[in-house]
C-alpha cells in the first residue's frame, strides 16, 4: 500500500470517531442521534457500527484533519474534503449527515455514506464518498468484513439493497445479509459472492424498483450458476420497514425462511401489471416465463411450472410444452 492510500485510510478512522463522537457526545449531534433511535437503531448498534454526524458546518472536518496534519490534497483525493475551484482552498464533503462507514473485508473504514435527516430537502437522501484509491464501489459488499463468519458456516448469504436493512437485518439476528453501496450488482460482485456460496437469497425493496433490481440481480447470478432464491416484502415495504412494521420474528419466519424459488419468483414478477382477460397478457405471460424455464435442468421442475403455467392461463400443457420445445431449440 502507497503511503498516500496509508494516510487516507488513518484519515477516515479519525473522522470516523470525530463523527462519531459528535453524534454521541454533543448537543449538535442530539437531533441526529435522536433520529436514529426514533428508527429502531439501538445505542449497541450506534456504537458498534460507529455511526456519526457531520456538522452543517463547511470546514468542521477540513480543519479538524489539516490540524492533525493530513496533506488536503490527499484528502481531496478521497473525498472527504473538496477542493474549491475559486481560490483552491477546501471544504467539507459531508455536511448535516448522519454518517455512516463503510468497512474494507479487514473491517477498515474506507468509506462514508452519509444521510440527510430531512428527505423533503432537495438534497439527495444519501451521499456516498467518490470511487478513489481506496474505495472501488463496484467491489465492496456492505457488511462483508462482519457477515463472513455466518456465511462460510451457513453456506448462504442474503443480498439487500440498502445498507441500512442490512444494519436492521443484523439487529434482527440476520447476519448474513450484505449490500451493494447504491450501484446495481456488478461481476465483480457476484465473482466475489461465488467464492464464498453457491446459494443467495435476493431480499430488495417490495417497491417496483426493488422488484424490478431483484429480478435483475437474480438472472445476473442464476446466469452465473448460483442457487437463487428471491425473498419478497408486501406492501412496497424494504427489509427496515418490515421489521419496525412486524418485529424481527415475522422477518425471519415469514421473509427470510420463506423465500420464493427462482422461477416461482420469475413468475409472479411476470405476472405484475397484467389482466388475463387480455390475451395478448396471456400470451406475453406464458413467453416470459417460457424463456427462464428454457435455464432449468430439472425435468421435474419443468413439469411442475408448466402445469402451473397451463392452469393459470387454461392453455393446454400440450401446446404449452409445444412452444417450449420451439423455444429450447432456438436457444440451444
Ligand atoms: N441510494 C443512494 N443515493 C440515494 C438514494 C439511495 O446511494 N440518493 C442507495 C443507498 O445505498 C440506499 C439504497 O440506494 O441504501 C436504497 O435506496 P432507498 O431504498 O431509497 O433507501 P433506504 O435504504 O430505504 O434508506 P432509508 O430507509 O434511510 O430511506
Ligand atoms: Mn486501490
Ligand atoms: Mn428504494
Ligand atoms: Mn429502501
Ligand atoms: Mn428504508
Amino acid at each position: 500500500m502507497s503511503k498516500a492510500e496509508a494516510n487516507m485510510r488513518q484519515a477516515h478512522d479519525v473522522a470516523m470517531e470525530f463523527y462519531h463522537h459528535l453524534l454521541m457526545n454533543t448537543e449538535d449531534g442530539e437531533e441526529a442521534l435522536q433520529y436514529l433511535l426514533n428508527r429502531g437503531f439501538t445505542q449497541e448498534l450506534i456504537e458498534s457500527q460507529k455511526i456519526g454526524w457531520a456538522l452543517p458546518s463547511w470546514d468542521s472536518l477540513t480543519t479538524f484533519l489539516e490540524r492533525k496534519e493530513f496533506s488536503l490534497e490527499e484528502m481531496a483525493q478521497c473525498g472527504l474534503v473538496i477542493q474549491r475551484e475559486s481560490d483552491g482552498s477546501y471544504f467539507d464533503r459531508f455536511r448535516g449527515r448522519i454518517m455512516f462507514p463503510i468497512r474494507d473485508d479487514n473491517g477498515k473504514v474506507i468509506a462514508f455514506s452519509g444521510r440527510i435527516l430531512n428527505t423533503d430537502a432537495e438534497e439527495a437522501k444519501y451521499m456516498n464518498s467518490p470511487e478513489s484509491p481506496i474505495f472501488h464501489k463496484s467491489e465492496v459488499l456492505y457488511n462483508l468484513d462482519r457477515a463472513r463468519a455466518t456465511i462460510r458456516k451457513t453456506r448462504q448469504v442474503v443480498l439487500m439493497e440498502g445498507f441500512v436493512d442490512v444494519l436492521a437485518a443484523t439487529n434482527a439476528g440476520v447476519t448474513n445479509a450484505v449490500a451493494t453501496m447504491g450501484t446495481s450488482l456488478t461481476p465483480q460482485h457476484i465473482q466475489r459472492l461465488k467464492r464464498l456460496v453457491e446459494q443467495i437469497t435476493v431480499c430488495y425493496d417490495g417497491d417496483s424498483a426493488g422488484m424490478e433490481g431483484a429480478r435483475r440481480s437474480a438472472q445476473l447470478l442464476k446466469a452465473e450458476r448460483l442457487k437463487v432464491e428471491v425473498a419478497v416484502l408486501p406492501d412496497k415495504l424494504d427489509p427496515d420497514d418490515y421489521i419496525r412494521a412486524y418485529g424481527t420474528e415475522a422477518f425471519k419466519t415469514q421473509i427470510i425462511d420463506k423465500p420464493h424459488a427462482y422461477i416461482a419468483f420469475m413468475m409472479m414478477y411476470a405476472r405484475r401489471n397484467k389482466n388475463f382477460q387480455f390475451e395478448n397478457d396471456v400470451l406475453q405471460y406464458v413467453q416470459e416465463v417460457l424463456e427462464e424455464l428454457v435455464g432449468v435442468s430439472s425435468p421435474i421442475e419443468r413439469d411442475l411450472y408448466i402445469t402451473q403455467l397451463a392452469n393459470e392461463t387454461s392453455i393446454s400443457q400440450e401446446a404449452i410444452y409445444a412452444q417450449y420445445r420451439k423455444l429450447e431449440a432456438t436457444k440451444s
